[in-house]
């Protein structure tokens, strides 16, 4: 295993890195999230346990692992306490075990009731978790950093300052009424920090000043990334690769020596709005739902669902320079007779084989298929990769010699030992 290693979504979330990581990060000491907030679901099941981990990076499950909430997250304190007191009554002891950045941004009440008005123009389905506009006020500098919460003084000329400003958004643009009753805020605010207060420190310091080896748990995926992705269809922070350095205050001299593996599903979903060129719909759709449990971990929301899109995920590939894709859910498409897999777009009389940034063009193109032949064994719960069906290996293949890089693991699978390694993780 290598000393950094970086696990990271290839896609728009919900590839299944919770399990990859928490496999993985049985051999790292520390264990880092580093972007986004309680909008991630990752979700792990532990000798029969299930865990949803929204905040907390996933690899704190393990006894020895400690785990770090880097500054270039937004923190709901209150639903991280409760993250941490929902893992301790499963009798997995963890906040003695925590570092939470004292430079990361809170997620005020207040963010999510705009999350909420913001979210009735712009349709992009967020999580209502007020992710878009904690980050929002992080960029116009009026947000409020874990570090304001120890001198009440500045927390409440903070407070105040935000209450005006978004009385005067709420009534103003949107027409609606708004009122915060201050008590809210001790609730949802000051007294989870009081029960966090010893756990803050500065992590980037303390990754620096670690020589352990350390795991970085990348939330959402490169096409939800602010920059990268389907802009505006995206999440509010750098969920790629590129979100590693701020995210966590290192420089990226720091990861020159990191390994970087994306997670991909064998088809493809997303959640809320956004172009999504290999979408399928009606009951060839249901179909694909049901069997993957395709319904987001976070919200319950149906995820759409469509086709692998290699297009897509080279794009994920150059991104991020990943060594490796390990990819999740072969077993839905057991016992299809044909696997259709995206590998150019159409728009308007042009093949597309890069990505484009137009969101024009991603929402207008046309996917061009090549059809593959299915598999009628099953790879579910496989472990012996020579066991693995003639035609599944052949789509294996056909990925690998498209996007460039190899396949390292697939996870066949929810539980921990539903796994196989293609290669060695280097
Ligand atoms: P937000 O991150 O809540 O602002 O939502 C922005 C977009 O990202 C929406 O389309 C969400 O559905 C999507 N999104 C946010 N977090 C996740 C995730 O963990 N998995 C999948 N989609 C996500």
């Amino acid at each position: 295993m290598p000393k950094k290693l970086v696990i990271l979504g290839a896609q728009w979330g919900d590839e299944g890195k919770g399990k990859i990581v928490d496999l993985l990060s049985e051999n790292f000491d520390v264990s880092v999230r580093y972007q986004g907030g309680s909008n991630a679901g990752h979700t792990v099941v532990i000798n029969g346990v299930k865990y949803v981990m929204h905040l907390l990076p996933t690899g704190i499950l393990h006894p020895h692992n400690i785990g770090v909430i880097a500054q270039g997250m937004v923190v709901d304190l209150k639903a991280l306490k409760e993250e941490i007191e929902d893992i301790e009554a499963k009798g997995n002891k963890i906040l003695h075990k925590l570092y939470i950045s004292d430079r990361a941004h809170v997620v005020m009440p207040y963010h999510k009731l705009l999350d909420k008005l913001f979210e009735k123009k712009n349709g992009v389905g967020t999580t209502l978790r007020g992710i878009g506009p904690s980050y929002m006020f992080k960029f116009m500098r009026k947000g409020i950093r874990v570090a304001d919460l120890f001198d009440q003084k500045v927390f409440e000329k903070k407070v105040e300052e935000n209450i005006e400003f978004v009385k005067n958004i709420a009534e103003k643009v949107f027409g609606e009424k708004f009122e915060i009753d201050t008590r809210y805020i001790e609730e949802e605010v000051v007294k989870p920090f009081e029960f966090l207060k010893d756990r803050i420190i500065d992590t980037a310091k303390f990754l620096r000043e670690n020589s352990k080896s350390v795991i970085f748990e990348g939330a959402q995926g490169t096409l939800l990334d602010i920059d990268m992705g389907t802009y505006p269809f995206v999440t509010s922070s750098n969920s790629s690769a590129l979100g590693l350095a701020n995210g966590t205050g290192l420089s990226p001299k720091y990861f020159k020596d990191a390994c970087i593996y994306g997670v991909a599903k064998a088809y493809l979903t997303r959640v809320g709005g956004g172009p999504f060129p290999t979408e399928i719909h009606g009951e060839e759709a249901e179909k694909l739902r049901e069997k993957g449990g395709e319904y987001g971990a976070t919200t319950g929301r149906p995820r759409r669902v469509g086709w692998l899109d290699l297009v897509a995920l080279k794009h994920a590939v150059e991104v991020n320079a990943l060594d490796g894709i390990i990819l999740t859910k072969l077993d839905v498409l057991d016992g299809y007779p044909e696997i259709k897999v995206c590998v150019a777009y159409e728009y308007e009389g042009k093949i597309y084989k890069d990505f484009p940034a137009s969101l024009e063009v991603l929402e207008n193109c046309k996917p061009v298929y090549e059809t593959l032949p299915g598999w009628s064994g099953s790879t579910k719960g496989l472990t012996d990769i020579s066991k693995l069906p003639a035609n599944a290996r052949k789509y294996l293949e056909f990925i690998e010699n498209y996007i460039g890089v190899p396949i390292v693991m697939l996870s066949t699978g929810p539980q921990r030992h539903e796994y196989v390694f293609l290669r060695e993780i280097i």
